[in-house]
């Protein structure tokens, strides 16, 4: 009799695993969310096996229905994971013999855990990368949307979180919009390297026994194999640059967080959350909070934290697989989890938030803004910008000590600093006409802006058209 009961490395064996080890060991209430990669990698195995003759069709064809009887119980959550069988992968291989006998100890023929995850944690981020991709498109839409909405309504512009130009709100959401575009881009990146077959590499040097891989690969949607069985097993970069994609994204996010909270204070009163996406204080009646925002902006904390982790599980290990990769997944997971639950939540908080108009506008209109705007008029005049921006600063200083806006100064009392400044300056520094005037490519003029809704609702049709991730 083994001295490893259940454990399929038992021939080996004298002494039965410590408890330690065991506890250490065990992934199975993480790793049973691969249960149905894991079967649907396995039935591909499966019926592989049949075409090439390692097992009969006929043990070929009892595997997968097994298989597919084990789905429907992993299903219905009554799939009794048992900590002792370790993880997903010996849970299933283990159920499935106890449901068609001996035949399904041919399972694992020609292949090992180490393959077996490669291919289920790929089979998954598949999934999961097509989920948040759907995710973040809405959101890009739903700044798109909002950016019509309100896309000529002023607003200051900042800069050191001072009010230094005004920008027309539309320019200021589609600013999210650019910033997202390239996480879309990232995620479509990375799901391109994601699309290479690990299983047939067995535990590092790919197996003597006369499989077919190809057929697996085409069963599971691959368009090509790994091409060297020790990285297919050692590497984890894929996920990686999944985590890096969500850490980035993240990041991205919580500074769309921040400005909504700014914007949702009283200090700024420039939007407001509905009261379905605020919550109040406990003690304060008074209180609105954003928490919606304020989580968005702290769970990047967690993404981040996640690429943070795996580096380092991954870093300076020897080839080719080592047990620390079983590391991977809850980082993995929490990330999915975290970009799945945020996403949505930021697509309803733009789409929901009421802006203020009005404040927003007396905010823009800030009596010295146009500062930048009469020296652009004396460089227009043929002044050198240095000492054009020597004469407005100095105006500046002037309409501050008469407790005027430089809109109100005469054309007289503005030619005392600026000899060459003509009397259309009055107009140029009027707000409608300071946002008109930057019309260059990608400025806040409404033309402009006008232009980068087009152009970004073009891109999110052509990306629904063509399916991409
Ligand atoms: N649970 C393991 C993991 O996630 C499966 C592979 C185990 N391989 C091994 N050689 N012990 O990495």
């Amino acid at each position: 009799m083994a001295a490893n009961p259940g454990k399929p490395w038992a021939g080996r064996f004298s002494g039965r695993t410590d408890d330690l080890l065991e506890k250490l060991s065990v992934s199975i209430h993480f790793d049973q969310r691969l249960a149905p990669f894991d079967i649907a990698g396995s039935q591909a195995h499966a019926r592989m096996l049949g075409q090439v003759g390692l097992v009969t069709q006929e043990e070929s064809r009892r595997m997968v229905n097994g298989l597919e009887k084990l789905k429907k119980r992993v299903d219905s959550g009554l799939f009794p994971w048992d900590s002792k069988l370790e993880d997903v992968h010996m849970n299933l291989e283990r159920a499935l013999t106890d449901l068609i006998g001996p035949t399904g100890e041919k399972l694992h023929t020609a292949r090992s855990r180490n393959d077996q995850v490669a291919l289920d944690t790929r089979l998954y981020l598949r999934e999961a990368a097509a989920g948040i991709g759907v995710s973040l498109r809405r959101l890009r839409q739903a700044l798109v949307d909002k950016a019509a909405s309100a896309k000529t309504a002023a607003m200051p512009g900042y800069t050191h979180l001072q009010r230094a130009q005004p920008i027309v709100a539309g320019h200021h959401l589609l600013a999210y919009y650019q910033m997202l575009t390239r996480d879309q881009e990232r995620l479509g990146d990375l799901a391109r390297r994601l699309d290479s077959m690990p299983l047939g590499s067995g535990a590092l040097a790919g197996t003597g026994l006369p499989i077919n891989p190809q057929m697996v690969a085409e069963d599971l949607g691959f368009s090509r194999l790994a091409e060297n069985s020790l990285d297919a097993v050692a590497s984890r970069d894929h996920l990686l640059e999944f985590l890096s994609f969500g850490a980035i994204l993240m990041v991205n996010l919580s500074r769309l967080a921040e400005d909504l909270v700014l914007w949702c204070s009283q200090e700024f009163a420039f939007a407001e959350l509905p009261d379905e996406l605020s919550t109040g204080s406990s003690m304060m009646p008074q209180k609105k909070n954003p928490d919606g925002a304020e989580l968005m902006r702290g769970k990047a904390g967690r993404v981040v934290g996640n690429l943070m982790t795996l580096l380092t599980v991954v870093k300076g290990l020897p080839m080719s697989y080592n047990r620390d990769l079983q590391e991977d997944k809850e980082p993995l997971f929490d990330a999915v989890d975290t970009l799945l639950l945020v996403l949505p939540m930021a697509a309803a908080m733009i789409s929901r938030l009421k802006f203020n108009f009005d404040r927003m506008r007396e905010a823009a209109n800030d009596p010295y803004a146009p500062a930048t705007d009469l020296a652009d008029h004396l460089v227009k005049k043929g002044v050198p910008f240095r000492e054009a921006h020597q004469q407005a600063g100095q105006t500046v200083v002037y309409a501050l000590s008469r407790h005027k806006a430089l809109v109100d100064l005469s054309l007289a009392e503005l030619n005392k600093f600026c000899p060459q400044a003509g009397p259309e300056v009055l107009e140029e520094m009027r707000l409608p006409a300071l946002l008109a005037a930057r019309d260059t490519t990608g400025g806040t003029a409404p033309r402009s802006v006008g232009r980068q809704l087009a152009a970004a609702r073009r891109a999110l049709a052509a990306e629904a058209r063509k399916g991409a991730i």
